[in-house]
């Protein structure tokens, strides 16, 4: 019988790479085109068919997602669950808050500045199919240096690497992870990477070194918006995908100029 899965979008974090902007406010709130950046995750959530979905935030303006996103009725959700991540631990850490909401669930985790053109839906299908392990997206880019990298060995991943100096493929690791109730004990197990954090790249080498890591390599255009040249990338990317569907939309769908 086919699992069930839940969704976590993991928002909290200090931003200090996009200062002074995050300076009173939190990352996800900022603007990305025509709308706050943690729409876009949410919106990628919804999608797929998700609807039990969890935001860890923490840092600036926690109290503001609730503010902006209330039980998620915008989204078409009856309830939104929030957690808050006190400090800035890393992604991994930032996931463990998520435990109790798993309740033993399939998740399919995204990060807050994370924004895909296309749909995820075919990635969650083949995840609840797989039914264990985890699972993680791969997107070719021009800069893998700025990101978690498999190393690829006869088309096979055999390790990742956090913000290698000299990539080994191609791939970025994007912020959209598959992670079945073990993702949790295995959180348990890390120890602090050299910029002091717990990272994700650890969590899916542990899935790798056991043989349940599977991954699928991503339709469509992905950024993140974490710095301001991806920040402006995901305006420019967003702005036109939405003059895109303007102008495929019926004249009476269209938005009032
Ligand atoms: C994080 C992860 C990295 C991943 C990236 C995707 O990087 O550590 O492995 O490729 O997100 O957005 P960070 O944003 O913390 O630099």
């Amino acid at each position: 019988m086919k699992r069930t899965i839940k969704g976590v979008i993991l928002a909290g974090g200090l931003g200090t790479r996009l200062y002074p902007l995050t300076k009173v406010t939190n990352k996800h709130l900022l603007p990305v085109y025509n709308k706050p950046m943690i729409y876009y995750p949410l919106e990628t959530l919804v999608e797929a068919g998700i609807r039990d979905i969890m935001i860890v935030t923490g840092g600036n303006n926690a109290g503001d997602f609730l503010r902006l996103l209330g039980n998620g009725a915008e989204f078409g959700l009856k309830h939104l669950h929030y957690t808050y991540q006190q400090g800035e631990g890393g992604i991994a850490a930032a996931l463990s808050l998520a435990e109790h909401f798993a309740d033993g669930h399939l998740l399919c985790v995204i990060l807050g500045d994370n924004i895909v053109e296309k749909s995820i839906a075919p990635y969650v299908e083949r995840y609840l199919e797989q039914g264990s392990g985890a699972k993680i997206l791969l997107k070719a880019v021009p800069d893998p240096t700025r990101f978690g990298v498999p190393v690829i060995e006869d088309g096979r991943v055999v390790r990742i690497e956090e913000k290698p100096k000299v990539p080994g493929s191609p791939y970025a690791v994007t912020g959209i992870y598959f992670y079945d109730e073990k993702v949790f004990d295995i959180i348990r197990t890390l120890k602090p990477s050299a910029r002091g954090e717990l990272e994700i790249t650890d969590v899916n080498n542990a899935y790798l070194e056991r043989g349940e890591l599977t991954y699928d390599i991503l339709d469509g255009w992905w950024t993140d918006a974490g710095t301001f040249e991806s920040l402006l990338l995901a305006n420019q990317l967003v702005a036109e995908r939405e003059r895109r569907r303007a102008r495929a939309a019926p004249e009476s769908a269209r938005p009032s100029p």
